[in-house]
């Protein structure tokens, strides 16, 4: 396969950035041209940000998994759409052609209809990285049908909102899952979500860890009991259903500075469009080389680049079941020797965390095949970014740091690989169709270089968000009512002599631990929830290996007399009302929470103790009770 939208060298990207912006309808429409289309659109672009209103590609007709699986048959059918290792390396890996992902995809395509999926529902699937995911999403996809992925770190409560919220009646699951030396109970999870969502009508369950699991009668069915219905209705092909460009493609729930999760929703034409040429021109994929993104499908990225992107692409791409530490710290070199991998994409976090393992665990292992290196999630330090160069890629793979959310459904600013040049801790470019722009507090443009400011975007891309699931003023009021008439990335950003863009952090109350967004409301609602809790606030302090770690400040009256009971009861809430990832760090209780006289906390203030920077803490007169500081300064962990 070749990609006529490939960019290859600087001046090629000079050329392309420049035409993207000059006229968007016919750089987007070519790029356009190369996909399989059942119709093509009348209308490249129609948009405003003030509603907002954004519709790409109008009028034509498609189907993502077209032209993630068809159209590969006639061509390279037999070559691996998907690698899976899993998480045992003692299993069998398995391997599926594009043959065989399309035999699969149509076959549970066909699952789904025979038990009530039309196009339209939402199908919330949560399920451990294994290849019946992907075949999953992709039939979801197929049919029309809305996917609602959640990652497997959440708890029961987590799902039972995402639920209610999409009004999913369908999931999709297994008995359980493994990641380390861990199993997960997933299907069981499930069951405790349901008990608050009655009107979920299927549960198709896969058989992965064969722990017991209640199978409710009427209700829960097992995946392979429904695939053999299918066998002896001698597997007939499920024909890709034909679906308007912008027709919801799925849900994805993210966090925000306000206490629930959103689901932003991506469309069917601009996301495949957009998560294909990013992939292919981020990570210069050759039609030769094995993808490896580490991520869980249960967030964007693994969305964009494990399946979607790559697969449209018709590459090869890699599925990994378990985590970077187990059996040991060497788990990502042997996969990258074992398959010859060419592209490793991972966060800042996970290299961190192999960093703190020294140089032994890469001892012996060869990592000759690598060519290009990827990260993601949040800003990577320049100690970091460095060992992953050197280390990793032998100072002979270029680094790209890919920047971009949940919201704008592929990579908005980032290097090309080997194309434009790297900086270390800089996403460096704007992508061609990307029109960044710095503001200060009051929204005006803030020009020139060796400047820093809010991070705004002034034009559409065709991968950019449609709306909130359910509530389209939400969208509104988040991202594009801050700015008129731009896209607020809540990220703050600078901008370097030579235009390169450095993304700072979350400049709005949404933290960054590990990669993973968790809104600072999100956690409060989930502790003031403990009995004992009387109010909390919560904080994010650096941490040396997830990036931000979670700081919690809470008056407490619940009083046994034990403190670390009452922190780990705490905990125990976060984890059962979020999930494990929203575990605050650090929780100290105080007796009051720095308040000004209206009533509002004073995060600055928390945030500068929490970072122990007590010589910073600015200006507290405006405290109700400034004696509160001196309390929770003395009393900081
Ligand atoms: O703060 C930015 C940070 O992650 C946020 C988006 O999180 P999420 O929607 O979960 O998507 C993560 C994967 C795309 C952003 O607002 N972020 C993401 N990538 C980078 C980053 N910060 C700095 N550098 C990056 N490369």
């Amino acid at each position: 396969m070749s990609y006529p939208f490939q960019i290859t060298s600087r001046e090629a990207y000079d050329e392309a950035y420049k035409k993207s912006v000059q006229d968007p309808e016919a750089y987007w429409a070519e790029v356009a041209s190369s996909f399989v289309w059942q119709k093509k659109w009348d209308k490249v672009l129609d948009w405003n940000f003030m509603d907002p209103k954004i519709s790409w590609f109008e009028g034509a007709k498609l189907n993502i998994s077209e032209n993630c699986l068809d159209r590969h048959l006639p061509t390279h059918g037999d070559k691996p759409a998907l690698i899976w290792e899993p998480n045992d390396p003692e299993d069998h890996h398995r391997i599926l052609t594009y043959r065989d992902l399309h035999f699969k995809v149509e076959q549970f395509s066909n699952v789904l209809k025979n038990n009530g999926v039309k196009k339209g529902d939402r199908v919330c699937i949560y399920m451990g990285m294994v290849p019946e995911l992907a075949i999953a999403v992709l039939a979801c996809a197929r049919i029309g049908a809305i996917h609602s992925v959640v990652f497997g770190g959440f708890s029961a409560q987590s799902i039972a909102d995402r639920l209610i919220d999409a009004q999913a009646e369908f999931v999709i699951s297994s008995d359980g899952a493994y990641r380390g030396n861990k199993e997960i109970p997933l299907k069981s999870v499930i069951d405790d979500a349901l008990v608050q969502c009655r009107f979920v009508k299927k549960v198709i369950v896969l058989t992965r860890t064969r722990i017991p699991v209640s199978m409710i009668k009427g209700r829960d069915v097992w995946w392979e009991d429904e695939i053999k219905k299918v066998e002896t209705q001698g597997n007939p092909p499920c024909p890709a259903e034909a679906m308007d460009a912008e027709d919801p493609l799925f849900i994805l729930y993210t966090s925000g500075s306000t206490g629930k999760p959103k689901g932003v929703v991506h469309t069917c034409a601009g996301y495949m469009v957009w998560t294909t040429y990013t992939f292919v021109n981020v990570f210069q994929y050759q039609p030769d080389d094995i993808h490896f993104c580490t991520a869980d499908i249960g967030w964007i990225t693994g969305h964009s680049y494990i399946l979607y992107g790559p697969l449209s692409a018709g590459a090869t791409t890699l599925i990994f079941e378990g985590v970077p530490t187990w059996p040991d710290a060497g788990r990502f070199w042997d996969i990258v020797d074992k398959y010859r991998v060419n592209i490793l994409y991972t966060a800042p976090t996970a290299i961190r965390s192999l960093m703190g393992f020294g140089l032994g665990p890469l001892q012996g292992k060869h990592l000759t095949s690598l060519k290009v290196l990827g990260t993601v999630g949040e800003p990577i330090n320049e100690e970091a970014w460095h060992w992953y160069y050197e280390h990793v890629g032998k100072k002979k793979c270029p680094v790209v740091d890919t920047w971009w959310q949940t919201e704008t459904g592929g990579v908005l600013i980032s290097n090309l690989a080997g194309v434009t040049p790297a900086k270390p801790s800089y996403a460096t470019l704007p992508l061609p169709g990307i029109q960044p722009l710095l503001v200060d507090e009051n929204g005006k443009e803030i020009e020139g270089n060796n400047v820093s400011g809010n991070l705004c975007i002034k034009f559409p891309w065709p991968g950019i968000l449609r709306t909130t699931y359910g509530d389209h003023e939400r969208c509104r009021q988040n991202y594009f009512a801050t700015y008129p008439n731009l896209y607020f990335t809540g990220d703050g950003c600078l901008r370097d002599e030579n235009g390169f863009y450095r993304i700072t952090g979350r400049v709005d109350d949404v933290l960054n631990v590990s990669g993973h967004r968790i809104g600072t409301a999100e956690v409060e609602n989930a502790i003031n929830m403990h009995t004992g809790v009387v109010e909390s606030a919560v904080v994010g302090y650096t941490h040396d290996v997830k990036g931000q770690g979670i700081y919690a400040f809470v008056i407490y009256s619940g009083n046994h007399g034990d403190e670390n009971l009452s922190r780990q009861d705490i905990t125990q809430t976060v984890s059962r009302i979020i999930g494990p990832l929203a575990k605050p760090d650090k929780i100290q209780f105080v007796k009051g929470l720095p308040k000004t006289r209206s009533g509002k906390i004073m995060r600055r203030i928390l945030r500068k103790i929490a970072e122990g920077d007590f010589a910073n803490l600015g200006d507290t007169s405006t405290l109700l009770d400034p004696n509160v500081v001196e309390e929770i300064k003395e009393g900081k962990i």
